[in-house]
């Protein structure tokens, strides 16, 4: 079954914790949160004081999303939160393998972000040591974007990979996701889906989630 991880970009931030326990209690998988730094995306979100209070509330595990330039920084910001992912944009980390290392010594499952226009070639000698691909189907920095389709087949693509070099290795994918999209997602091997607006913006946000656990 497809997991599914509400973005809580799109969650009403005045009341956030009521927000994230409705999630939790209508059976989100994970909780994705982007952070991101105004620089590597021209947007800004939440520093480790917000991101504290929201582990604080969840009763799922954090998928913590970077799109930001210094990722070393960050990833020693966030780390004691105790997130299960951590996710860095390949686009922007000179020394990737470094990083895995650094985050699986922490303790986090280590992940990496393709943009869009990014090739699944890129990962292929650090697939070994993912435990998650999440590729953007949309341009980074914003919710409520459209899906962009090309990014079906080249989830088709990745997973064949996948299933050769590392059969446990979670794709996700993030951006313009809602149940119109989901069933062609699963087809090409999707395991987890990040949606923010389909799910915050949905009358029964329980029914939203479910509708994706496909
Ligand atoms: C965009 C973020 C996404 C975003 C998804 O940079 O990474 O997680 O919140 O929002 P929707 O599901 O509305 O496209
Ligand atoms: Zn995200």
């Amino acid at each position: 079954m497809i997991k599914v991880a509400p973005s809580i970009l799109s969650a009403d931030f005045g009341n956030l914790q009521r927000d994230v326990e409705e999630i939790c209690n209508a059976g989100c998988d994970f909780v994705h949160v982007d952070v991101m730094d105004g620089h590597f995306v021209p947007n800004l979100t939440i520093g480790p004081v917000v991101v504290s209070a929201v582990a604080s509330c969840a009763t799922k595990p954090l998928d913590i999303h970077l799109m930001v330039e210094n990722n070393t920084f960050f990833v020693d910001l966030f780390a004691p939160l105790k997130p299960e992912y951590i996710s860095f944009h390949i686009e922007e980390e000179k020394h990737p393998h470094r990083l895995i290392q650094k985050i699986r010594s922490l303790g986090i499952k280590p992940a990496i972000v393709l943009n869009p226009h990014t090739a699944p070639e890129s990962i292929e000698y650090l697939l070994k040591d993912l435990d998650m691909i999440l590729l953007m189907s949309v341009n980074p920095g914003f919710g409520g974007q459209s899906f962009i389709d090309s990014v079906i087949e080249k989830a088709s693509r990745l997973n064949k990979m996948r299933n050769s070099l590392n059969p446990n290795c979670l794709i996700e994918i993030d951006g313009g996701v809602s149940d119109k999209n989901i069933e062609q997602l699963k087809e090409v091997g999707v395991d987890v889906v990040v949606a923010g607006s389909y799910v915050f913006k949905h009358k029964n946000r329980q029914r939203a989630i479910e509708s994706l656990q496909i």
